[in-house]
């Protein structure tokens, strides 16, 4: 017999499912009954609301549940050679039409984004990055003393691409996120083009890193994948991650797209983790299962519509956002923001300086929270 976690829940008392979860480790340390119902109704998550992390509300879809309990066999003993890591690396291939030697797998993408400021940055030649975009190649350039030069969003809180050629002349990498976090923002096909021949024209040695991580929630015809661009340039390389759109992100699975030379040039100084099986798995599913992605673009589309047109509503600018999150003028401290949320059980994103005394990220969870989360919104700064 199949047993849900429900179903689970319910033959053996929440007690006694609370105690064995926790002694697992399956839930948060210390779960409490409430926790479990908490996660059973899918809103609040240890007793808060996790609109912080731009992390998936919703989970995966059915099938890739399906695959990950259909593979939760006696088999996970045997994984030093996991079976569908390179089913998946394979798959990845054929998807984008590419060599396997052009897909480096990695456990989340984040150890891309390290690998690629070791590999290629220096205190000489350093990185430029934008203010505010994703922070851990900026993280890694200071712990490693490497050169960094950020520059800060246009007036349309957009990323500065003028800005960023001009700073990226003698550069060991320029990381570009697109669309970008935390503001949501994305350039098109045409913009990403120039700004990458203007690069490699100006500055032919440095490399060019385009996180591609939130291009699934992007509406179509707002974006195209930089990929033509990495057959042309050697320098140009793009990490791809399973944790947003395909909700995979406690599996830890992401992916680089790129010349082999590149590729290696970065495992060859940094370690990317190892991909297990069941995370393979899921994400072998999850790429297949296209209906659900479209499925999960347009009930994200809906929500992140119904959220910032209730900051407007309310007089507040929102940054028009490609992604599962958005950029709110408050025109207040996020800090202050973030302290009366919290006491409403909702947790919301961290400072993004220069921009902490004005701007909040709201992450999107899914419509059951929103609907929850707005009415606190409305409370909190009324
Ligand atoms: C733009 C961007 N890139 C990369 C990551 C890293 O995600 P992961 O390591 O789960 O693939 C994140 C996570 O939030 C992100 O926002």
């Amino acid at each position: 017999m199949k047993i849900t976690r429900r179903g689970f829940v319910g033959t053996i008392g929440l007690g006694a499912a609370t105690s064995l979860l926790s002694g697992t480790s399956l839930i948060n340390k210390g779960a409490s009954a409430q926790t479990v119902a908490d996660a059973e109704s899918g809103v609040y998550d240890g007793g808060i609301m996790q609109l912080n992390q731009n992390e998936s509300a919703r989970g995966p879809g059915p099938k890739t549940m399906q695959a990950i309990h259909a593979h939760t066999t006696k088999r996970v003993g045997r994984g030093y050679s996991p079976d569908h890591v390179n089913e998946l690396r394979s798959a990845l291939a054929d998807e984008y039409s590419v060599g396997r030697e052009n897909v480096m797998m990695a456990t989340g993408s984040s150890p891309i984004l390290r690998g690629a400021v070791r590999a290629f940055c220096t205190a000489e030649k350093g990185l430029v990055s934008a203010g505010p975009t994703y922070s851990t190649c900026e993280q890694v350039a200071r712990q490693i003393g490497a050169g960094l030069e950020v520059i800060t969003l246009d007036n349309s809180m957009h990323i500065d691409l003028d800005g960023m050629a001009n700073a990226a002349v003698g550069a060991g990498l320029v990381y570009f996120c697109n669309p970008n976090n935390p503001t949501g923002t994305v350039h098109g096909p045409g913009a990403v083009e120039g700004f990458v021949r203007r690069i490699m024209r100006e500055s032919p040695d440095t490399k060019i890193l385009i996180d591609e991580a939130y291009i699934n929630y992007a509406a179509e015809g707002t974006i195209e994948t930089a990929l033509p661009l990495v057959h042309e340039f050697e320098n140009v390389f793009i990490s791809r991650s399973f944790s947003k759109a395909h909700a995979l992100a406690g599996l830890r699975i992401g992916y680089a797209l790129g010349q082999e030379q590149t590729l290696k040039a970065m495992t060859d100084v940094w370690g990317m983790g190892e991909v297990n099986m069941l995370g393979a798995v899921a994400a072998l599913t999850a790429l297949q299962d296209k209906e659900h992605l479209e499925w999960e673009r347009g009930e994200n589309a809906e929500i992140r519509a119904f959220v910032s047109n209730s900051f407007r509503e309310m007089g507040y600018e929102v940054t028009e956002s490609s992604t599962n999150h958005i950029f709110v003028n408050l025109r207040q401290p996020a800090r202050d923001f973030r302290a009366a949320c919290l006491e409403n059980k909702i947790l919301v994103g961290r400072d993004f300086p220069p921009f902490e005394n004005t701007h909040c990220r709201i992450s999107m969870g899914s419509r059951e929270e929103m609907a929850i989360a707005v009415e606190v919104f409305k409370k909190v700064l009324a």
